[in-house]
């Protein structure tokens, strides 16, 4: 049922930067070798960024619902808000940055290279590179004013129950969707291994990035966009019974793909001037000259 009003949700944005939910992720997820945190470190109220993560988590389980979801994928994926061309989007994109906050050591197009730079330097085909390098390009969608919550944080499937195994689950007691008895069910409004491709995610940059440009790469680098934020099945399993076998051979792409997003961060910037002329002919080669935003 189409409806022309708006959802009532709040604009209200608790992170200082987008890279706070990445460098929570870094905290749940540490790298193989470093020491793991224990959970009471890690739910440290205490800690001011910790607090700025667990508010916006506390929006993104309480407003992300099937209604929501439905509602900003008509509003989005039309695609005619506005025309660039990539390099422009992520020039675009770095506007993101807040300069007030003394943390923010590399801007947005800075973690894309260092991502894209990482996994060329492991010999991996140039598409891959290319993933690597546009992988966050959807965050585009805080510029068109949309909350942080609707933008970035992991993302999980909504329509059905709500996984105890997507961080701060206890925040999806504030979601209607919980006791609404169409979406609170295992499968919810899905069946038994439907498939992902039939079920919609929590709305976010990676389902916007790869409606936008799903024409134009292949399958194992779609799949890497479309869910390299959904940590409660790439990292936790915990939606194994929506998933086909052909999510199951393509999720082996998402693993891959996931430690070059989260560990390739490194305190000096990579040389963007120098390599431009590199992604340049990179985007040229795969993408049109200009993408519908
Ligand atoms: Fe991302
Ligand atoms: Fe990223």
């Amino acid at each position: 049922m189409q409806t022309d009003q708006k959802l009532d949700t709040p604009k209200v944005n608790p992170l200082n930067n987008l890279e706070e939910w990445e460098d929570d992720l870094l905290r749940r997820y540490p790298e193989a070798g470093q020491p793991t945190r224990k959970q009471e470190e890690y739910r440290n109220y205490e800690n001011p960024e910790r607090d700025t993560v667990r508010e916006f988590y506390r929006l993104n389980h309480r407003y992300q619902t099937y209604d929501f979801v439905r509602e900003k994928e008509r509003e989005f994926l039309q695609f005619n808000k506005k025309e660039m061309s990539v390099w422009n989007a992520l020039e675009y994109l770095n506007t993101l940055i807040d300069d007030s906050d003394p943390d923010t050591d590399l801007d947005q197009l800075q973690h894309l290279m260092q991502t894209s730079e990482a996994i060329r330097a492991d010999g991996h085909p140039d598409w891959f590179v290319l993933t690597g390098f546009l992988h966050d390009l959807g965050k585009v969608l805080c510029l068109f004013g949309e909350p942080q919550w609707a933008v970035v944080g992991d993302t999980f499937p909504v329509g059905c129950q709500f996984s105890d195994k997507i961080v701060y689950p206890e925040f999806f007691a504030d979601n209607p969707d919980t006791y609404d008895e169409q979406y609170n069910t295992k499968y919810g409004v899905y069946e038994p291994g439907c498939g992902l491709r039939k079920v919609h995610m929590s709305w976010g940059h990676d389902e916007y990035l790869y409606q936008m440009l799903k024409d134009y790469l292949p399958e194992p680098a779609l799949y890497m966009i479309r869910y390299h934020s959904f940590y409660a099945q790439h990292r936790e399993h915990a939606y194994e019974h929506l998933l086909d076998d052909h999510d199951r051979e393509m999720f082996a792409w998402v693993n891959k793909f996931n430690p070059y997003d989260l560990y390739s961060k490194c305190p000096t910037p990579p040389d963007v001037a120098r390599l431009k002329p590199y992604y340049e002919d990179l985007i040229a080669k795969y993408l049109p000259a200009t993408l519908k935003l």
